[in-house]
């Protein structure tokens, strides 16, 4: 598959069939992302691949705190600034009523937001998810490096007939994953990755962008 393509066709499935991933296929993906750079080649990443039974068990157990009303576990890193001033606020407003208008969802009903965003806790049906931890020592610079890995693991995905959602929903039940993954204890949970093979009936808006010269700057002297 062509890059080009390749980043086209990735987008964030929140709908997967129980279609199992060999394990052949994460030891390719893995082995390949591994090539992905870092500052000083530190490779901070550290990451869990969950399928079967210790996967089945989490979305067990995290489910059993959805319907307890469990309080999300303590914040490892804060996700977002408190307020999001502008662009970012309007983009995150738009990302919302792309997700859940395409479920039908009105923007003021919180409820049936809520409810489709605990679909995180099932990997939406994913028969794999991927952890991603990285050392709570760690700065900006390594965050960011994870980031390019992740990046570089959902493209071969892609190259595999595979698609992904990256999860940072998962960082509030960190605790719960950790019963499951067992990390030493000087990583934190940056987020989980669902994965599988899509499952075509579950309806989605493709996200938008923002135009280039917002985002990006040429200063070429002309
Ligand atoms: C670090 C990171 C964390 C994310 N966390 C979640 C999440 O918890 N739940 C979710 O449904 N999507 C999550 N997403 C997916 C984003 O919402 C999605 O990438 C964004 O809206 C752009 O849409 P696209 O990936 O379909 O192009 C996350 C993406 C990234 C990169």
């Amino acid at each position: 598959m062509d890059v080009y393509e390749a980043v086209a066709s990735r987008r964030a499935v929140r709908g997967f069939t129980d279609r199992p991933v060999p394990k052949e296929v994460f030891q390719r993906v893995l082995s390949a992302a591994a090539r992905a750079p870092s500052g000083s080649n530190l490779q901070p990443w550290n990451i869990y691949v969950l399928t079967g039974n210790p996967l089945a068990e989490l979305k067990k157990r995290a489910g059993e705190r959805l319907t307890s009303g469990d309080p999300w576990d303590e914040a490892e890193y804060t996700q977002y600034p408190l307020t999001l001033r502008t662009p970012y606020r309007e983009r995150r407003a738009a990302f919302g009523e792309q997700r859940y208008g395409a479920l039908g969802i009105a923007r003021e009903d919180i409820e049936a937001r809520q409810r489709a965003a605990s679909a995180n806790w099932d990997c939406f049906g994913a028969p794999a998810a991927l952890f991603c931890y990285i050392d709570r020592d760690l700065g900006r610079p390594q965050w960011s490096d994870a980031g390019m890995y992740l990046q570089t693991v959902m493209l071969l995905l892609r190259a595999e007939g595979l698609h992904s959602c990256t999860q940072m929903a998962w960082a509030k039940f960190h605790k719960t994953v950790a019963e499951i993954t067992c990390p030493p204890d000087d990583l934190i949970l940056f987020c989980g990755m669902s994965i599988g093979y899509e499952d075509p009936t579950v309806t989605y808006t493709r996200t938008g962008r923002a135009p280039l010269d917002e985002t990006v700057t040429f200063i070429d002297g002309s």
